[in-house]
């Protein structure tokens, strides 16, 4: 495939290595919905040996010792090993975005403090423009405390004096209280604050692949329309189900897409079966074409929006 023609590419690898090879100031809108704590899990035991006849270990000169359990790992321990694995794909990331670009990182309210102090100092915190909050509605209520409902999407910009924010095509959304503001106001709708209502991916609707983290399409229509003009790159390292390229494919900007697992090389294969211009780098992509499998998850319609 000539290169003018490549709309979007989809990798399977380690978004570290693809991130290191992309030149800098290269990509114009960067989303991504990283796991939590992919940072190997690890198992520490803190151990202090004191002497005892009885003990189970024997030291220098047949003398006995035994071993007290000081703790075992702590949740600090296993942030300290998630924000080491964030790290270095978050300065990269910043690298590669252009002068113009924005960054929205979408993470669990649990780990949100703990990744915008780190996105603070990589990005600087006159950099940072918003916290999204995209609540939903679904699952189980907890009955001991408020049921959390919502993710945290923060954005930042590289340049907060100059990034793109497309103000008049974003798309408007009801009034809570339509009679409050008069039919005229009332019949335009208003745009969406930083509180987004939406649902999860329905669980039997054409937009679901089965990916078990999949994201709705509508939030990231919205933040692709917001934050990047028609023909921009956008890029998704946590691409899981492919959401972020179906949403910018929709609005003619070209996408990269990487995920390091085959289970969603294989979604995405599916998902973007039919389309024109898509590069597969470290996958082949043809076994899951429509000539094997009947229909494609690509085209869905617009969703409404809360
Ligand atoms: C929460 S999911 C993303 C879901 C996605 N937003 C969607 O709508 O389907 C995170 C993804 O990151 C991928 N991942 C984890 N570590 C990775 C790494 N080092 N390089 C590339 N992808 C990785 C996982 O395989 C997983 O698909």
């Amino acid at each position: 495939m000539a290169e003018n023609d490549v709309t979007g590419t989809i990798h399977l690898a380690d978004n570290l290595a693809v991130l290191r090879d992309l030149p800098t100031a290269s990509v114009d809108l960067i989303y991504i919905d990283p796991p939590f704590n992919t940072g190997k899990v690890q198992q520490r035991t803190q151990l202090r040996t004191v002497r005892s006849d009885d003990g189970d270990r024997v030291g220098f000169q047949g003398r006995r010792y035994e071993s007290i359990v000081l703790g075992t790992k702590r949740f600090s321990d296993l942030f300290d090993d998630y924000l080491a694995f964030l790290e270095p794909r978050l300065t990269e990331a910043h690298r590669v975005l252009a002068p113009h670009g924005s960054f929205y990182f979408h993470v669990d309210y649990r780990e949100v403090h703990y990744c915008k102090l780190l996105l603070d100092t990589i990005f600087g915190r006159d950099s940072f423009l918003n916290e999204i909050i995209w609540a939903y509605d679904y699952g189980g209520r907890p009955k001991t405390k408020w049921p959390p409902k919502h993710d945290n999407i923060l954005l930042y910009a590289k340049d907060p004096s100059n990034y793109v924010f497309n103000y008049d095509e974003i798309e408007r959304i009801p009034y809570m209280a339509p009679g409050l503001v008069g039919p005229e106001k009332a019949a335009r709708g208003k745009l969406p604050t930083d509180t987004w209502w939406h649902t999860i991916v329905p669980t039997n609707g054409a937009e679901k692949t089965g990916y078990p983290t999949q994201k709705p399409l509508g939030v990231l229509r919205r933040i692709i329309q917001a934050s990047s003009r028609p023909g921009a790159l956008v890029l998704d390292f946590f691409a899981g189900s492919g959401t972020t390229g179906v949403a910018a494919r929709e609005f003619g900007r070209r996408f990269l897409l990487v995920d390091d697992s085959r289970e969603a090389l294989e979604v995405m294969a599916r998902r973007f079966d039919g389309a024109d211009g898509i590069r597969w780098v470290g996958f082949d992509a043809t076994p899951y074409r429509s000539s094997h499998k009947q229909g494609s998850l690509f085209s869905v319609p617009a969703a409404q929006n809360g």
